[in-house]
């Protein structure tokens, strides 16, 4: 059975009030027309085909690593209209699945069991029982329920309005009979348009068998007209990943402040308290502790290490029992071994910082190499820039950094080397041995302070 997927998108999204196409806006760190792509993917399509705006160009060139086809529809003459200029890409499929841009969170489960369900008829709907039904087209069934039509809200009788049942838009049919029946919509109704939702009447009067199945979930249905409701499946959307996480074993000490744009894998007994923001790929060992207000993005932190609060990380890596913060930033393959501390106001870029070694006020290491257990006292600054070019700090195992030091990089400090306070390191410091750099401390004995002269 050859699948082919349709996604609606050229809607003009007037409520957005925005000069981004409404399926650009993002969720989750996301545009909402990339979820609904990544869906149409999972479910092993021959073909996809997303149909967009005129002057949306800007939407297939944002998605443009997505494999699908793309048209243009050059007029917005509804739904079944949209569909139709996307059926020539479609036509030598066997079924074709309708999906809409501005409804990101359906669910692959939930079409899969859509399409087994419509399989044996010619034509399925997904439909929704709703407290509020306002705004979407009813699901009219006949006398022994089956179905005969959908009304849009816009052209129904009250007692149509009166339907809980409603049209959620996705849809899967046999290729061939709904090319028959788009090729038979008509636009007379309230908006002048071409309806898809007719083709169910039209199935019914030609005596097909229409099946219908139901989303588990309210949030898989819900289309974003506004920032308003964006707003409100972003927090859905969140609250699920939650759910889905504290199941696994982790803690969140708050669910509702917690925020993922991305994957996050973590261990058992991860513990992170509220506001933290993981972005792209994250990986969190077991029994890792994330403190408050932190961001991690594409990371792994290491097993039973612990990330203190305000500590900001990316495209960095952490080995086992590390700790890291609070107010701790680490850039770009920073790569902290097992056992070390980073603590505050320390920012690590491009940097092997050895296992057991301690970081732990005031300090820049950039472009470095540094043994285990050595300590960099506060205020360490490996000058790693020239002004043009890079340069490399290397520090032996079991050296000692004395506050306030200048590493002027290229650099070598040997094994167990111990460095003075407030030095200025341009040469090589020898292993073992103490090396500084100091202007010799004097006292001015006959020195007074000056006085105030008086007017
Ligand atoms: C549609 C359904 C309604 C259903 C509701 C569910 C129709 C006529 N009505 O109504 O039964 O309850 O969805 O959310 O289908 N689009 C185009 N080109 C167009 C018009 C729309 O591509 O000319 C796209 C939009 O980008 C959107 C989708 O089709 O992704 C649905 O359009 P929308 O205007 O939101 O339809 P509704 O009035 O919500
Ligand atoms: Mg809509």
């Amino acid at each position: 059975m050859k699948l082919g997927i349709a996604v609606l998108a050229a809607g003009q999204g007037t409520r957005m009030k925005s000069n981004l196409p409404k399926v650009l806006h993002r969720l989750a760190g996301r545009p909402l027309l990339s979820h609904v792509l990544a869906t149409a993917q999972e479910l092993g399509a021959t073909r996809i085909c997303v149909v967009q705006g005129p002057g949306d160009g800007q939407v297939s060139e944002a998605l443009a690593g997505i494999d699908c086809d793309w048209v243009t529809q050059l007029d917005r003459h509804g739904t079944g209209h949209a569909l139709i200029q996307a059926m020539p890409k479609l036509h030598d499929m066997d079924r074709v699945l309708v999906l809409y841009g501005d409804i990101p969170l359906i669910r692959a489960e939930t079409l899969r069991q859509l399409i087994a369900t419509a399989a044996p008829a010619p034509l399925g709907i997904l439909t929704a029982t709703l407290a509020n039904p306002a705004g979407y087209g009813r699901i009219v069934r006949g006398d022994t329920g089956q179905v005969r039509a959908i009304v849009e809200a816009r052209d129904a009788s009250a007692a149509e309005l009166a339907i809980p049942e409603i049209n959620t838009g996705f849809l899967v049919a046999d290729r061939t009979k709904l090319e028959n029946w788009l090729s038979r919509l008509t636009n007379n109704n309230a908006q002048g348009e071409y309806y898809l939702t007719d083709i169910v009447a039209l199935a019914a009067v030609d005596g097909q068998a229409i099946a219908t199945c139901q989303a588990d979930r309210e949030e898989e249905i819900l289309g974003i007209n506004d920032r308003l409701q964006l707003a409100d499946l972003e927090r859905r959307y969140q609250r699920r990943l939650a759910g889905d996480l504290m199941r696994e074993g982790v803690t969140l000490l708050d669910p509702h402040r917690f925020d993922v744009r991305g994957q996050l894998k973590a261990g058992r007994d991860v513990t992170i308290d509220i506001n933290c923001l993981f972005e792209g790929e994250v990986e969190l060992g077991d029994g890792v502790s994330i403190g408050p207000n932190c961001l991690l993005k594409n990371c792994t932190i290491g097993a039973n290490s612990r990330v203190l609060a305000n500590s900001v990380i990316e495209k960095a890596r952490t080995g086992q029992d590390t700790q890291i913060g609070p107010f701790a930033r680490l850039r770009p393959q920073a790569d902290i071994a097992d056992g070390a501390h980073i603590g505050n106001f320390v920012e690590i870029k491009k940097a092997t910082i050895g296992p057991g070694t301690k970081v732990s006020h005031l300090t820049y290491i950039g472009d470095a190499r540094i043994g285990g257990n050595v300590n960099i006292g506060a205020g360490t600054i490996t000058c790693n820039y020239d002004g043009v070019n890079k340069h490399l700090t290397q520090i032996g195992e079991g050296a000692f950094i004395g506050s306030n030091t200048a590493l002027v990089a290229p650099v070598n400090i040997g094994a167990g080397a111990t460095i003075g306070a407030g030095s200025v390191i341009g040469r090589d410091a020898p292993a073992d041995k103490l090396t500084l750099t100091r202007a010799p401390q004097k006292t001015i004995h006959h020195w007074t302070r000056p006085v105030k002269i008086p007017k």
